[in-house]
């Protein structure tokens, strides 16, 4: 059995025995040990406690002495579309000289652009650009990251970029969810034609997807001018058969019933939530106490989309303060989030979404984990998890973490127990 143990370390974060989705006030509590100690086994999480109580016989093990550094969980990256080709630059400077997004799509862009770069991209290629992605974000500081597909909007397309994810969780270490997202727009061919399209991810895509395992969610993108909250339920109910829970984009642009339907349908999270009427804010926040089958009521917030898009941001207050449960994520994709920094998402929702520096900090650790049901796996400090942390540079208080956005105070991270 290899050990390792980490010692003098100035501030653990987020240590719990135990660990509950996080929900209203409690999201802005943040467990700490002052000047602690963190004993790994074999790269899991096997002890912890303050300096003063650890016993000195254990220190014969491999030992890191880490003064004056924070040692936290790895972020929980729990919304990404990270496995794309290409990059959409060329649209970011349009929209810069005043196009707008309808303009952009009619000379071929938005999400059909990235569709035909990728359709064009072969399999091998397109995991080596994805391969670099999760490198850089790993280095970023996330420890585990769903990903979806999306962007192949054919069969083979789809299917090339589930098995990329697939291949991502045989060779990485962090932990990895992957979302079937073949809703996420109409290919040209069925702009016209939406049942047949439908009907292609139903009868086509689905059981291709069932039978090699190649998701662990299904996901809509529920906007007008995309999929209806009716097409969105009928493609969920059809992945529900197959086992997939749906987490949803929803109300990024409008609000047309999505989250409605993502209640009804009892969605892992429902994510994006730019456009918030006050009764879907009400619906999202006033669900405790809970049935055990009831909706969980997961909100996840990606405030660098909105930042991206010059959308209003999120509307984290209200949700936190009516008791909402809220995470929050890159959405790293090529259209809306060209980054997969989750160092920036924390900062930008305490910067611009008002959420305290610890709120944040849970909201992109446990409770990402919980919107990819990785909860008993990474989240916390807690005995058993994965040895998945972030060891920062020196710095004077937790709160520097946001405050300093866009300076990178990561001094090293840990995956399963080894340095990458
Ligand atoms: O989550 N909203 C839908 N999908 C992506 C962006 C798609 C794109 O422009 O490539 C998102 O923001
Ligand atoms: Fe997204």
């Amino acid at each position: 059995m290899s050990s390792q143990i980490i010692t003098n370390i100035r501030s653990l974060l987020n240590v719990r025995d135990k660990t509950h989705l996080l929900r209203g006030k409690k999201l802005a509590e943040l467990p700490v040990i002052e000047n602690a100690y963190l004993i790994i086994e074999d790269g899991i999480i096997a002890k912890y406690g303050s300096m003063q109580n650890i016993q000195h016989s254990t220190l014969n093990a491999h030992t890191i002495d880490v003064s004056e550094q924070f040692v936290m969980p790895c972020w929980c990256d729990s919304h990404s579309h990270l496995v794309f080709a290409g990059s959409r630059e060329n649209e970011f400077v349009d929209k810069i000289k005043g196009l707008s997004y309808a303009e952009i799509a009619a000379k071929g862009g938005g999400i059909l652009n990235s569709a035909q770069k990728l359709n064009e991209t072969t399999e091998d290629n397109l995991f080596s650009q994805a391969w670099k992605r999760l490198e850089e974000v790993s280095n970023l500081g996330t420890g585990a990251i769903e990903i979806k597909s999306g962007y192949g909007l054919s069969v083979e397309g789809e299917l090339k970029i589930l098995r990329v994810i697939q291949k991502l969780k045989e060779k990485s270490s962090i932990s990895i969810k992957s979302t079937f997202l073949g809703a996420h727009t109409y290919p040209l061919e069925y702009k016209e034609n939406h049942e047949g399209y439908i009907d292609l991810i139903i009868n086509k895509m689905l059981p291709v997807i069932a039978k090699e395992k190649l998701a662990d969610y299904i996901d809509v993108f529920c906007e007008n001018g995309f999929f209806s909250s009716e097409e969105t339920e009928t493609i969920c109910r059809a992945a529900m058969q197959y086992g997939l829970k749906p987490k949803l984009h929803v109300n990024q642009l409008n609000s047309i019933g999505g989250i409605e339907a993502g209640i009804k349908l009892k969605a892992l999270s429902l994510d994006h939530l730019e456009t918030l009427s006050p009764a879907e804010i009400n619906a999202l926040s006033n669900n405790p106490p809970l049935m055990e089958d009831e909706w969980k009521g997961l909100c996840t917030l990606l405030p660098t989309a909105a930042f991206f898009l010059r959308l209003p941001m999120q509307h984290a207050r209200q949700l936190i303060d009516r008791g909402a449960a809220i995470a929050v994520a890159s959405d790293y994709n090529p259209g809306s989030s060209p980054s997969g920094n989750m160092n920036f998402v924390v900062a930008l929702s305490c910067i611009q979404m008002k959420m305290l520096p610890q709120e944040a900090i849970n909201a992109a650790t446990i409770n990402g984990a919980y919107a990819m049901e990785l909860d008993s796996e990474v989240g916390s400090i807690t005995v058993g998890k994965k040895a998945n942390l972030i060891f920062t540079k020196p710095i004077p208080s937790l709160a520097y973490l946001p405050y300093s956005f866009g300076n990178n105070l990561i001094d090293k991270v840990m995956i399963g127990g080894e340095f990458i």
